[in-house]
């Protein structure tokens, strides 16, 4: 063959492997862009800001009044008594988790001495904090519950519960939650949307200390809510990240739970000890369920497991630890029960700080909400307008809508803050 017959043929292959080649153009180039975290960026951008008055009141991570990360006394002697085991290993876990730790958690959300525990109806598996919890509990309802398509999660809600029950197949509704008016609970419109949502939809409902607005239900309005959900046949899906950090008091932060399993439900709870336990990056979390009998709870159980076998294997070891040797110790319990009274305390004292400075400043508004609401975040009321203000004009960096985590907030900054939102309040519409 002559050489130019062989470049031409070879220049003829080329343009049509130009065309054809599979690997010329990306089999992703689909793939939409994401638009960043709304949490997670927010903490990015207040990094990188050099401005000497910056202040977070993004992410809800708390701080102590020096806006340090606080490393709770008691998670410390925890972590010597780890440190000085010498027997301990870094073999895997059961794919279940910890069994001690587990029960505990259970028992911390179940309470001691629920019916369902002693009946043997409760089981848990240990989970990558509270977003896996969510998450293992949307992906096991996805797959076997199959009364309705729908959930429902409040509107507001924390930024990453669409994201993780729609990504497991769920139709995802919202349900009211947050009255603008009052500044309070949507409770008939939440009631109502409970009694036309279709039979045995799944109710995502934020335990105590609701995330983002920290309005709660009363016990009554709870009550009201068990009331129309039993009526339909709705399935209750707690969310608890916050036990302990609404009143200081676990108990009573764990009402709304207990009470569902007196009524008789079926239901999930996810719990966190990022948060009650300072352990954020850890990942500590245990998912525990409630049914009907012990062996329904089995069967589910048995199902999850088989879940967290091709998701994770087995959970991380290190924080449930540092949580099962608290819980499970008397004196470490009472210890801890003192360090959550000392971060609830600060931020409640927080919340009549600032109250109290724009009452002072005379701030156009009314401003009791703050010291109603309860938990991490205060929902202000704050225009989105008003925080993109906050962000440019003060270094202030804070979610759009107008959420405010009371642990960014501090003896060394709260006159700044305050004097910053009595400008955005008064010029920004
Ligand atoms: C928050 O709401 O700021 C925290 O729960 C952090 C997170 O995971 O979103």
């Amino acid at each position: 063959m002559a050489p130019t017959d062989h470049s031409s043929s070879q220049q003829r292959l080329g343009q049509i492997s130009s065309h054809l080649h599979p690997m010329s153009v990306s089999v992703f180039e689909n793939v939409p862009q994401a638009p960043p975290d709304v949490i997670f960026s927010l903490t990015a951008q207040y990094k990188e800001d050099t401005h000497p008055q910056k202040i977070n009141v993004g992410v809800g991570a708390f701080r102590t009044d020096e806006l340090k990360p606080y490393v709770l006394p008691v998670v410390k002697k925890a972590d010597a008594i780890l440190f000085n085991d010498g027997s301990l290993d870094h073999e895997y876990l059961p794919i279940a988790g910890t069994a001690s730790y587990t029960q505990a958690a259970s028992k911390l959300i179940l309470g001691a001495d629920s019916p369902a525990i002693k009946e043997g109806r409760v089981a848990a598996v240990q989970t990558i904090s509270g977003t896996g919890a969510n998450h293992t509990g949307a992906a096991f309802l996805a797959q076997y519950y199959k009364k309705s398509p729908k959930c429902y999660i409040s509107k507001p809600t924390w930024a990453n519960h669409r994201n993780i029950f729609a990504s497991v197949g769920f139709e995802v509704e919202e349900y009211p939650y947050w009255d603008a008016n009052t500044r309070g609970l949507a409770y008939e419109q939440m009631l109502q949307t409970m009694r036309d949502a279709p039979n045995g939809s799944i109710f995502i409902l934020h335990a105590c200390a609701h995330n983002p607005t920290g309005v709660d239900p009363t016990q009554d309005q709870w009550k009201g809510i068990a009331q129309v959900m039993a009526q339909k046949g709705h399935f209750p899906f707690f969310d608890c990240a916050y036990q302990g950090f609404a009143s200081g008091d676990l108990d009573r932060d764990a009402w709304a739970v207990r009470y569902f399993v007196e009524q008789g439900f079926e239901l999930f709870v996810a719990q966190s000890f990022a948060k009650n336990f300072g352990l954020y990056g850890e990942r500590a979390g245990n998912l525990t369920l409630v049914c009907k009998s012990p062996a329904d709870t089995q069967r589910v159980l048995s199902q999850i497991e088989k879940l967290q076998r091709s998701e994770i294997s087995n959970p991380p070891a290190y924080g449930s630890r540092i949580v099962n040797i608290v819980l499970n110790d008397a004196a470490l319990y009472a210890e801890w029960k003192e360090n959550l009274k000392y971060m609830s305390n600060r931020i409640i004292g927080m919340r009549k700080d600032l109250k109290d400075r724009l009452v002072q400043l005379g701030t156009p508004g009314t401003w009791d909400h703050i010291t109603d609401q309860i938990g991490m975040f205060s929902f202000t009321g704050l225009k989105a307008s008003q925080v993109k203000v906050l962000k440019e004009k003060y270094h202030i960096y804070m979610t759009d809508n107008g959420r405010v985590s009371m642990a960014g907030l501090s003896s060394g900054n709260i006159d700044y803050f305050a004097k910053a939102v009595d400008d955005v309040v008064r010029n920004v519409q």
